[in-house]
């Protein structure tokens, strides 16, 4: 048998600086969703997520708690594990930078820029955004309000530092990073982050500081243990620590590597699209397939901040709304790639509209009728007519509608096509009232219901990814075995079998009322 085709993909790594919150549940979200897919393709999935822990930014966090770097990084990662269980996520590993593996591979990623003559020892004299852990130039910084200089680009605080440092040469890379944007059209998405990106590459590039002198909650650069690496190119390096680097004969590299997809959010595109491949290509390793910026959430219409107090913790709304119920809104709410609003109103909307309405209802009257006048087993269908092989069709072709949308990160787009079969089987029990066939033609009946609960499996099957549980109560619904829930279960043989016995049905989506809320 030919081996199942590799898909590597990753979240970015998470600053250990602070508890998760829902932006960063939503970048590994999307990454989830894209993974359990693949498996559900039959892929040969490896989905990395992990944490960011060494940089000023941390080691600030760490004093400011009284403790130690290594206990606080130690603790608050383990609350980002912790989230992967709140959410769901099935990551295949989790990586962090304080790791050995890491350490190993950063330093020698280091050597072999170094050796191919693109590093060199100077001076750094400019402004820092610990926030960011960006340096910045002076078009990049503006004066703040209490005196000192903040980022043009989120208004952090920035500090002059004047230390020896090391650079990469990345003014060398703006020609070659231009070619290959424009050989790879498809390395970085959306479209208009592909055409931010080339408009900055294209303004010429400056090089960049790698190491820092005054910072020791870091790696240390080979042979020069005075610096610590650059938190960025450090954490960057994470995504090939994992594939086994520097290990290029070892089987995960040779599998997974280059990555398929870098997910992450729209305010570190520079970093993933500029440096990343700079680094990679300097060292003499591929580049990333692609790199796919999301954008933002806010609450309510206002920026999260922990000043304000509206940050909105996964762990709430997971318990408020429901998992599956939380997994769906976030993708579905608006198109991947825009910014969006997080507001108790949308989420009950889509509760009680898409999920309760249109696809809960729908099942929930047809397996009751099922269950009440087929024996409660799978109907035997007769013949299809035009009506019935116009749902069938359409919930046949879905499949590869979901798979061309999540291939180009399209997780609202996929969802929306998914609800188009939902409102058309609903229009069809409508038109077709098997209620009224009971006693007309109990025949026909049985051909519209089979119609309808084979239109479920395709729907039910595809939601999966998003809604894993919700899904496969609905798959156990509907008699399929666990070993039936692949896409390639998806075609006409993979069809429901006449008189294959059904539990009672159960509602699946419950309605958001209102009242039942302790507030
Ligand atoms: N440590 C770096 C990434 C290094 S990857 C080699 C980092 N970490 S972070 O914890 O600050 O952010 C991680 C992700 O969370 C980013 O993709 C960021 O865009 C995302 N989000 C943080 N706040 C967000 C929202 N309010 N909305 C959506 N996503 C946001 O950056």
């Amino acid at each position: 048998m030919a081996p199942r085709a590799a898909y590597y993909l990753s979240t970015p790594i998470y600053y250990v600086n602070d508890s998760p919150h829902i932006g960063h549940a939503y970048t590994s979200l999307a990454c989830d969703v894209l993974a359990r897919f693949m498996r559900l393709d039959g892929r040969d999935v490896m989905f990395l997520t992990g944490t960011d822990e060494h940089g000023q930014k941390v080691e600030k966090s760490a004093i400011a708690a009284g403790m130690e770097p290594q206990d606080f990084v130690d603790q608050v990662s383990e609350r980002f594990r912790a989230l992967g269980e709140v959410m769901g996520f099935s990551n295949d590993d989790f990586i962090r930078t304080t790791e050995d593996r890491h350490t190993r591979s950063c330093q020698e990623l280091w050597r072999r820029i170094e050796a191919n003559g693109h590093i060199y020892l100077g001076k750094y004299a400019g402004w820092y955004s610990v926030r960011e852990e960006a340096f910045c130039t002076e078009s990049e910084v503006r004066d703040g309000p209490d005196g000192g200089k903040v980022t043009v680009a989120d208004g952090s605080p920035v500090e002059w530092v004047e230390e020896p440092s090391y650079f990469f040469r990345l003014s060398d890379w703006q020609e070659p990073l231009l070619e290959f944007y424009e050989k790879n059209p498809e390395a970085v998405a959306p479209q208009s982050r592909r055409n931010e990106v080339i408009s900055f590459v294209s303004g010429g590039l400056h090089d960049l500081s790698v190491s820092r002198a005054s910072l020791k909650w870091g790696i240390p650069v080979p042979d020069a243990p005075d610096h610590t690496m650059y938190v960025w190119l450090d954490a960057l390096t994470n995504y090939i620590s994992a594939a086994g680097f520097p290990d290029t004969d070892s089987r995960t590299w040779r599998t997974y590597w280059p990555a398929d997809l870098h997910m992450v959010g729209k305010d570190i595109l520079r970093f993933h699209t500029v440096y990343w491949p700079a680094f990679l290509m300097a060292a003499g390793v591929e580049p990333p397939t692609r790199v796919f910026a999301h954008g933002w959430w806010t609450n309510e219409g206002e920026k999260m901040s922990k000043s304000v107090g509206n940050v909105i913790d996964p762990h709430d709304i997971v318990a408020r709304y429901g998992l599956d119920a939380v997994r769906y809104f976030l993708l579905r709410a608006l198109p991947f790639g825009s910014d969006g609003d997080f507001s108790h109103r949308a989420i009950v909307g889509r509760m009680n509209d898409d999920l309760a309405n249109d696809y809960g209802n729908l099942a929930q009257r047809v397996l009751t009728m099922v269950n009440r006048n087929c024996d409660a087993a799978v109907p035997e269908p007769g013949a299809f007519t035009a009506a019935d092989n116009t749902l069938l069709g359409a919930a046949e072709a879905l499949v590869e509608t979901v798979r061309t949308d999540l291939g180009e990160q399209g997780f609202h787009r996929a969802l929306i096509h998914i609800w188009e079969v939902v409102g058309q089987a609903n229009r069809y029990v409508d038109e077709q009232a098997p209620w009224v066939l009971r006693k007309e033609d109990p025949a026909r009946m049985a051909t519209v219901l089979y119609v309808v609960i084979e239109t479920l499996r395709h729907l039910a099957v595809l939601t999966q990814s998003y809604m894993p549980s919700s899904s496969g109560r609905m798959l156990d619904q509907l008699g399929v075995a666990e070993d039936a829930r692949m896409l390639a279960a998806l075609g006409p043989e993979g069809r429901l079998e006449p008189g294959t016995p059904l539990p009672k049905p159960e509602p699946i989506f419950p309605r958001f009322v209102e009242d039942s809320v302790a507030s």
